[in-house]
């Protein structure tokens, strides 16, 4: 049996040695640009895109390991949506990571270019010469694909749009699962699918995957939504109570509280349900849906 705790701490502590490789010391006429962009990545952060693409390559027999430019790319472009996320015109927030926002330390100028920077050298790492040479080439451009596909305007962009055009409206419920799906699901459904595809998953076992991320990650933002209720600032490093007072679609605040609970469990019991046929090397993708349902952080 994987020791969940354990099995997530052990892959944050490798995916981190493997960024800060991957990105420069800050030093000549760059050296701002990469202070930004380091900071918001090494704010700390649970890496779980990161640890989902690693967990998905091990689950259909892969290495983790090996995924590793990939898991990385992920977290950069996860570490931009967050970034953004937080600007004025946006989510406005001061907190996050426990440690102040971009714009909030650099200026929003700096912010919005950090994020960019993150997410242009996401696609610039997971295209060095040496990642092509590690996969089968067909394999990693499904996988960059379905990466930009899942962070664009079909997927995270598009969502956090609904997010921001919905804020301060009545809308219908429908729209609320939308907006969770695209904006969250999407990049998480991207993730543990893109470890099972470049570690040459049957077509069974990625269509089981990638469903399987779906829900997770539409679990995860529920968890997000309950957590800005009755979550910590220690815990979380972010503001409580911000969905509330910037008029946000959430579960809870479109089905109450106690649905939300429900919806999440349910979510995460289908979730766990869809990977019954796989086998104990996909326990630590089954034990990480839990941990959603559970989590505090
Ligand atoms: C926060 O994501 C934004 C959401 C999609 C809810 P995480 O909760 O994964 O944030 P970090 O990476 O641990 O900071
Ligand atoms: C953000 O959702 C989802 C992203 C794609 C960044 P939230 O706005 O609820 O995330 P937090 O609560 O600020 O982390
Ligand atoms: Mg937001
Ligand atoms: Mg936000
Ligand atoms: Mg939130």
């Amino acid at each position: 049996m994987t020791d969940i705790k354990k099995y997530l701490t052990e892959k944050k502590a490798v995916i981190d040695n493997a960024l800060k490789a991957y990105l420069p010391q800050p030093e000549g006429p760059t050296a701002d640009m990469v202070k930004a962009m380091t900071y918001s990545l090494f704010a700390g952060g649970k890496r779980l895109r990161p640890i989902l693409c690693m967990a998905g390559a091990e689950a259909v027999g892969g290495d983790g390991i090996k995924v590793l430019p990939v898991a990385c790319g992920l977290e950069m472009i996860h570490t931009y949506s967050l970034i953004h996320d937080d600007l004025p015109a946006m989510d406005d927030d001061q907190l996050r990571r426990g440690k102040p926002t971009s714009h909030i330390v650099f200026g929003e100028a700096m912010a919005i270019l950090a994020g960019d920077g993150l997410l242009t050298e996401a696609f610039h790492l997971m295209t060095r010469p040496d990642v092509i040479e590690a996969f089968d080439p067909e394999n990693l451009l499904q996988v960059i694909h379905l990466i930009a596909e899942a962070a664009g305007y079909q997927g995270m962009v598009g969502g956090q749009a609904m997010d921001i055009q919905t804020q301060g409206r009545e809308i219908d419920p429908s729209l609320v699962e939308f907006t969770h799906a695209h904006k969250t699901g999407a990049l998480i459904a991207a993730a543990v699918t893109s470890g099972a595809i470049l570690s040459n998953g049957t077509e069974d076992q990625i269509k089981a995957i990638q469903t399987y991320g779906a829900r997770i990650g539409l679990a995860f933002q529920i968890s997000d939504d309950i957590l800005d209720i009755e979550g910590d600032v220690i815990n979380t490093g972010k503001g409580i109570g911000g969905d509330v007072k910037k008029g946000k679609n959430t579960y809870p605040s479109v089905f109450g509280l106690d649905n939300a609970k429900n919806v999440l469990k349910k979510t995460v019991e289908k979730a766990l349900a869809g990977m019954e046929p796989f086998d104990q090397k996909a326990d630590p993708l089954k034990m990480i849906a839990t941990y959603i349902m559970k989590r505090r952080k």
